[in-house]
């Protein structure tokens, strides 16, 4: 069959191991994708700064790598702009898009999912949410034909990794976050972590996928950790609990019967003895609830090069394998969306 070619925009701790992957485990992702998954080119700001990648692959030219001969791209740089018009061209070109961009979808999914839709292109970002568990996939369509009703749970590894560490050894904050950084966790900004702006990206898009509606981060509460001192650790513990930043998505219902959805973000006292409790370090955890599957638990590695690359690569292979074999990923049919209620601005 026909090669699938790949531009990889952004090389960082990510894109380090999705290259790798790429690489070393060629022959069984062609196998599974039923055609070669050739890397066409990789996008880094500086191409100078990355020996350890073969230089013919390397540009400087985000913008002209999309527009060149490739079939998908994987988009690992982050951030709105530029990035949004790059993926937003390739996906009205019917190019395949993999994203791991947060902040991008929990802002525009709508609109590039539209595009998507209207070139018949598939756009897939699995890797966006919670790393390595396959969560947005199981929203999307294992749990397609139930009402789901509550989706809660632990979605920032950095913030995760800090509390862990201030309750377990009342490790100091910024050391903390200094170490969750050097281990590829932590944002490039890593206030983008602690201020909670990460996980509202994050509970924009279950949001949106788990109550078939449009969430967007600004329509999420959202408070960080900034404010957790190791006092409110301690006195956390003697009330036998621990401090856990939560995103919490709701199907509320109003006294009138209408239903909205509210989602929100905050750091939350929970006893020991909950679930929550015992995901330690970068480890993410999610509670679903649905009217017919009852309480589901997704739980695994949210942050790192080699468990958010894994999810990456699971979208890969799906994009590609849709490429030869005709099929499309998941989308949402057009219907009236649920309305989401507005939080009280803080
Ligand atoms: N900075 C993010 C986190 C990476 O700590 O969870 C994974 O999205």
């Amino acid at each position: 069959g026909r090669t699938v070619r790949v531009a990889l925009l952004g090389c960082g701790t990510v894109g380090r191991e999705v290259a790798r992957l790429l690489t070393e485990q060629a022959d069984e992702l062609a196998a599974r994708a039923g055609a070669p998954v050739e890397l066409a080119g990789i996008a880094v700001r500086r191409p100078d700064k990355h020996p350890e990648l073969p230089r013919h692959l390397l540009t400087a030219d985000a913008g002209a790598l999309v527009e060149s001969d490739v079939d998908v791209v994987v988009e690992l740089i982050g951030g709105i702009e530029p990035v949004r018009g790059w993926l937003l061209s390739a996906l009205r070109k019917g190019k395949s898009v993999v994203t791991a961009n947060k902040a991008l979808l929990a802002e525009y999914s709508a609109e590039l999912s539209e595009a998507a839709d209207a070139a018949g292109a598939d756009l897939y970002f699995e890797a966006a949410v919670a790393g390595a568990i396959p969560l947005l996939r199981p929203l999307r369509e294992s749990l397609a034909g139930d009402r789901i009703t509550k989706v809660m749970g632990i979605v920032n590894g950095t913030t995760n990794y800090i509390l862990s560490a201030m309750d377990s050894t009342g490790a100091n904050y910024a050391e903390t976050l200094e170490e969750a950084s050097r281990l590829g966790y932590a944002e490039a900004d890593p206030t983008a972590d602690v201020d909670g702006y990460d996980a509202a990206s994050k509970a924009a898009i279950l949001a949106s996928l788990a109550f078939h509606s449009r969430v967007t981060a600004s329509d999420v509460h959202r408070e960080g950790i900034a404010g957790v001192s190791s006092f409110d650790i301690a006195a956390a513990k003697a009330l036998g609990r621990t401090v856990k930043l939560l995103a919490i998505c709701e199907r509320v219902t109003a006294d009138d019967g209408t239903e909205s959805v509210s989602a929100r973000v905050h750091p939350v006292m929970i006893p020991r003895s909950h679930p929550l409790a015992a995901v330690g370090g970068a480890f993410n955890a999610v509670f679903v609830e649905a009217d017919a599957a009852g309480e589901l638990m997704f739980y695994g590695q949210g942050a790192g090069g080699a468990p958010t690359a894994s999810a990456v690569l699971g979208d890969l292979v799906a994009v590609a394998r849709n490429r030869v074999l005709g099929g499309r990923g998941p989308r949402e049919s057009a219907h009236a969306a649920l309305p989401v209620r507005p939080h009280l601005q803080t």
